[in-house]
């Protein structure tokens, strides 16, 4: 793989998306008739070939189970899952591959971190503080720790245009309850940026332990956790345009090696005895069982996908779309933009006058596109912003302009029958 997220960032101008999209099996069809407009990409990522052929070749030629075998097929299986923790390792830029931990998704990440990490060290008297933007994986554990364990739960306000109040955050992070914080780096329902270099900035001044959702971002920002400082940081693969059933928690080894496993069984333990068990080191004594061997050998062929493509680059393309489609879905009338922050990326969420966003997501399918209409697993953020539901059209590093325009003729139809 490349290391161009390490490497001094050239900018280059050579992004080509027809090139790209021609790699997408899934874009090549046709959907009631019309050319496949995928505009779902926050939901989950469409796979490039190369990462379908490297999971067909990993069964077809390489697979066994992992750590247990003696035999030459198991160390292969073995090698290409400790290569890929390797390139999770790069796309992350963490010191050591042992504080990636491979999970099921980005979801299982976030309540490992609220299990083994915050349930035990924090009780009654003390509070977990997220954003109003989170998405239900960085709602839900709090939810349960709280009823279960008297952890009470802060949510940082937003601004009207979806954008979190810094200055609001910040005095719920300096009350002294304030013990650990989960915040989104870009909201999945709006779009939003979080500024999470100065939130973990804010918090460590306060020694509060930060965990970041990066679900929204890995597959358009360079991650740096290092550089972020962070304390957990957690993403899915199947938004990074790799396999779906695999995702990374990263964390610092100090916490890591500092709290209990997760899920207990096979491979997770050293010996064990009916009347003494001894953990794993890590990262495996958070894996317990057999894990998804091929979907973790399958994400690092799509990082490496990513990270060869450039995702400054990708970065790059995807701000220019997005600018496209702000300019473009203003001339739909009655449609309102659900989120406005200064700085945003990747998702456009709105509303149409009149229209039930469900009734327009079936409107658009018939016209061969494909978006998310209601909640998108934030329905205390989407509330928030006033609405029961919104319609979110989400660009990948397949997007293209024509995509957009696609977009907005099939809404100025609807615009114009719910008139
Ligand atoms: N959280 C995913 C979404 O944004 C599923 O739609």
């Amino acid at each position: 793989m490349s290391d161009t997220l390490a490497a001094p960032q050239v900018l280059r101008n050579d992004f080509d998306v027809e090139a790209v999209r021609a790699q997408f099996p899934g874009l090549q069809q046709e959907v009631n008739g019309r050319p496949l407009v995928y505009l779902d990409t926050a939901a989950s990522a469409q796979k490039p070939q190369r990462v379908i052929d490297r999971l067909a070749a990993f069964y077809a030629h390489d697979y066994a189970n992992i750590h247990r075998g003696v035999y030459d097929l198991s160390q292969r299986a073995s090698d290409a899952h400790d290569a890929a923790r390797e390139t999770v390792r790069r796309f992350l830029n963490a010191a050591e591959a042992k504080s990636c931990i491979f999970v099921r998704n980005g979801t299982e990440a976030m309540n490992l971190v609220a299990e083994s990490f915050v349930a035990d060290r924090l009780g009654p008297g003390d509070a977990v503080l997220i954003t109003g933007m989170e998405h239900h994986a960085n709602v839900v554990p709090w939810l349960r720790l709280r009823e279960r364990k008297g952890i009470a739960l802060k949510v940082a306000p937003l601004t009207d245009d979806g954008a979190l109040d810094l200055d609001a955050f910040t005095a719920l992070l300096n009350e002294p309850d304030t013990k650990f914080v989960g915040v989104s780096w870009v909201s999945n329902a709006l779009g939003t940026v979080n500024p999470v270099k100065e939130i973990v900035r804010r918090a460590h001044e306060r020694g509060v332990p930060v965990m970041v959702d990066a679900c929204q971002a890995a597959q358009h920002i360079a991650i740096d956790v290092q550089d972020l400082d962070c304390d957990f940081l957690a993403f899915s693969g199947h938004k990074v345009y790799g396999p779906s059933g695999v995702g990374v928690l990263y964390g610092k080894i100090a916490h890591l090696e500092a709290m209990p496993p997760y899920q207990t069984g096979g491979d997770m333990i050293l010996s064990v005895s009916y009347d003494e068990v001894v953990w794993n080191e890590l990262p495996y004594k958070f894996e317990a069982g057999t894990p998804d061997i091929a979907g973790a050998v399958g994400l690092g062929e799509a990082i490496d996908f990513l990270t060869e493509l450039g995702i400054e680059d990708v970065a790059r393309h995807e701000a220019e779309v997005m600018a496209y489609a702000l300019e473009r879905l203003a001339e739909v009338p009655g449609l309102h933009m659900v989120g406005n922050a200064p700085e945003r990326c990747s998702v456009l969420s709105f509303v149409v006058d009149g229209a039930h966003p469900h009734d327009i997501g079936t409107l658009l399918d018939l016209d061969g596109i494909a978006i998310r209409a209601g909640f998108h697993c934030a329905q205390p953020t989407i509330e928030a912003m006033g609405h029961p539901g919104t319609v979110r059209a989400s660009i990948g590093l397949y997007t293209t302009k024509g995509d957009i325009d696609r977009l907005v003729d099939s809404l100025k139809r609807v615009a114009a029958m719910f008139a």
